[in-house]
C-alpha cells in the first residue's frame, strides 16, 4: 500500500493507519453510532409520501485516494451507508513551519504542548461549522428544483459529514480525553438551538430556500475556504494535511453555489427579455412568470454576504495575532506572501470609520489579520458576481447584482452599531430600518419563494425559476435520474 491509497478494510475508509492503531481505532468506532444517529437525526429529511432520504440512492462521489487526480469515483450510495473516511493530504517531506515565531524550524507532528488550548480551540471552531451546515440545510430536499440539483445538496451534506469526521479524527488522535469530550459536545450542539446552538453566527441562521442555500455555499463555503486556506499553512502538520485535503471538496460546493446561483439569474433574464418586460421592479409581472426577481436576489444577496462577513470576527484581534505567532494559523497563501512572515514591524490598512468617512488606517499588521483575511475574502468573492451580471447584460436587461459595503448590516467588529446602507453611505438609525425592506429580504419575499419553490422530480426536469446546467455531473447527462426514490 502506498501512503496515498486508501485503507478499506476499517469501518472508517482512511490514509492514516488506522489498523494499526487499535485504541484510536476503537474510539473512533464508538463515536461512529453516534454521528449515525445525529446523520439520521439531523441529516437529510422528509420527501414526497413520507419516504425519508435516507433510503434513497443518490449518485455521490466518494473520496478513493489523496492524489490530485481522480481522487473520488462516483456510485450510487444511500446516505446513511456513505463512508465518510478521514484522509490527510500526503506528508510533505522535511516541511518546516512557514511563519510566525518558529518560522523555519520543522513542522509539529504532535501538539505542542505550549499551544495545546489554542490549537484545540481553532480545530473544534473549525469543526462546529461542519454539521451546523448539514442542520440548516436538512430540508431543502423538499423544494428541490430537481434530481441534479438534489443531488448536489446530498453531496455538500455527506462532504460536510466528513469535514466533521476530519476535525474529530484529529481531536481523537491529539487531545486525549478533552478531544473526546469535544467530539461528543461536536453532535450536541444544534443549529438555532437557543440552549446548544452552533458556535458562530451565520451557523444559527436559517438556510429556508434554495437562493439561500445557493447563496449560503457561495458566500459562507467561501469563508470555509478562507480559514481552511490559513489553518493549511499550520504550523502543527496533521492540521495542515487535513485541511488540504478538505479544499479539494470545498471547491465542489462553492462551483455548487457560483453555478446556481447563475442558474436563477439567467433564468430570470431570460423570462424578462421573452415577455418584453425591461423594469427590472415590475416585480409583480416578473413573478407571475415563475422567476424570481432580480432585486429581490440581490436582497438576499446582501443578507448572506454580510452575515458571512461577520464569520471573520472583529477587524483587529490578538487571538488571531496569537494564533498566528505561535504558527498555528496563517494568512491566505501565506508562503506566496512576499514579506518577513513574522510581521515584527508591518501594517495592516483597516478600514474604518472615522470622523464621518470610512479610512483606510494603518495598524499593527500582527493585529490586523482578521480584516486582511475578510480583505482577501471580498476579492475571492468578486469573480462569481461579474458571471452572474454577464447572464443579465446577455438578454439585455438593465440591472447590475453588487457586493454591498462591507459595512452594511454587520454585527461584529468595527461597523457593528453602525447604520449603513448596501452602497455604503452612513443614515441613521430610524432612516434606515424605513428602508430595511429596500436592503433584506422581507415577510413578502419568504412568502413568494415559499410558494414558488415547488419540488420537481422527473428526470431531466427542472423548476421554472432557474436554468439547467451546462453539464450533468460524474460522467452523467443533465437528464440522468440522480436520486432514485424507492416505490412505497
Ligand atoms: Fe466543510
Ligand atoms: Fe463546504
Amino acid at each position: 500500500m502506498t501512503i496515498d491509497s486508501v485503507d478499506y478494510s476499517t469501518l472508517m475508509p482512511n490514509n492514516v493507519g488506522l489498523a494499526d492503531d487499535q485504541k484510536l481505532l476503537r474510539a473512533l468506532e464508538r463515536w461512529y453510532p453516534k454521528y449515525l444517529e445525529w446523520w439520521v437525526d439531523m441529516g437529510p429529511s422528509g420527501f414526497i409520501h413520507e419516504t425519508p432520504f435516507q433510503e434513497a440512492d443518490v449518485w455521490l462521489r466518494t473520496a478513493v485516494s489523496v492524489e490530485q487526480d481522480g481522487w473520488a469515483k462516483f456510485d450510487f450510495v444511500k446516505m446513511p451507508e456513505y463512508r465518510w473516511g478521514i484522509l490527510l493530504a500526503p506528508q510533505e517531506e522535511g516541511r518546516t513551519i512557514p511563519f510566525g515565531e518558529h518560522k523555519g524550524e520543522p513542522a509539529w507532528q504532535e501538539v505542542p504542548g505550549a499551544y495545546r488550548a489554542m490549537l484545540r480551540r481553532l480545530i473544534v471552531i473549525q469543526g462546529d461549522t461542519e454539521p451546523a451546515s448539514v442542520e440548516q440545510q436538512r430540508f431543502l430536499g423538499r423544494t428541490a428544483p430537481s434530481f441534479y440539483d438534489m443531488r448536489n445538496l446530498f453531496q455538500v451534506n455527506v462532504e460536510e459529514g466528513r469535514h466533521l469526521w476530519a476535525m474529530v479524527y484529529l481531536l481523537q488522535r491529539y487531545f486525549g480525553k478533552d478531544g473526546r469530550e469535544e467530539a461528543e459536545e461536536l453532535l450536541r450542539r444544534r443549529s438555532g438551538d437557543e440552549d446548544r446552538p452552533r458556535m458562530l453566527g451565520a451557523f444559527n441562521e436559517e438556510t429556508p430556500d434554495w437562493l439561500s442555500f445557493f447563496l449560503f455555499t457561495y458566500f459562507t463555503d467561501r469563508d470555509g475556504k478562507m480559514q481552511l486556506e490559513a489553518l493549511a499553512q499550520s504550523g502543527f502538520d496533521p492540521l495542515s494535511r487535513t485541511c488540504r485535503f478538505m479544499l479539494a471538496e470545498e471547491a465542489h460546493h462553492m462551483f455548487v453555489g457560483a453555478t446556481g446561483v447563475g442558474r436563477i439569474v439567467k433564468a430570470t433574464a431570460e423570462a424578462m427579455r421573452d415577455a418584453g418586460i425591461d423594469d427590472p421592479y415590475d416585480t409583480e409581472r416578473i413573478r407571475s412568470l415563475g422567476v424570481i426577481d432580480l432585486p429581490l436576489i440581490q436582497r438576499k444577496l446582501n443578507l448572506h454576504f454580510s452575515l458571512t462577513l461577520d464569520l471573520f470576527g472583529a477587524e483587529e484581534s490578538t487571538n488571531a495575532a496569537n494564533a498566528f505567532n505561535s504558527g498555528l494559523k496563517g494568512r491566505y497563501h501565506e508562503t506566496v506572501i512576499d514579506d518577513d512572515h513574522q510581521l515584527l514591524d508591518s501594517t495592516y490598512p483597516v478600514t474604518k470609520y472615522v470622523d464621518g468617512e470610512f479610512r483606510h488606517v494603518d495598524v499593527p499588521a500582527l493585529n490586523a489579520l482578521n480584516a486582511r483575511l475578510r480583505d482577501d475574502y471580498v476579492d475571492d468573492c468578486a469573480g462569481g458576481v461579474k458571471r452572474w451580471n454577464r447572464y443579465i447584460t446577455e438578454t439585455g436587461v438593465e440591472f447590475e447584482l453588487t457586493l454591498p459595503h462591507v459595512a452594511f448590516h454587520r454585527q461584529i467588529g468595527e461597523f457593528n452599531g453602525l447604520a449603513v446602507t448596501p452602497e455604503g453611505g452612513v443614515i441613521d438609525e430610524a432612516t434606515w430600518e424605513s428602508r430595511r425592506g429596500d436592503y433584506l429580504p422581507t415577510e413578502g419575499d419568504r412568502v413568494f419563494i415559499e410558494e414558488l419553490m415547488q419540488q420537481v422530480t422527473t428526470p431531466g426536469e427542472f423548476a421554472s425559476w432557474i436554468a439547467p446546467p451546462q453539464k450533468g455531473i460524474g460522467g452523467q447527462p443533465v437528464e440522468f435520474e440522480y436520486v432514485q426514490i424507492p416505490n412505497t
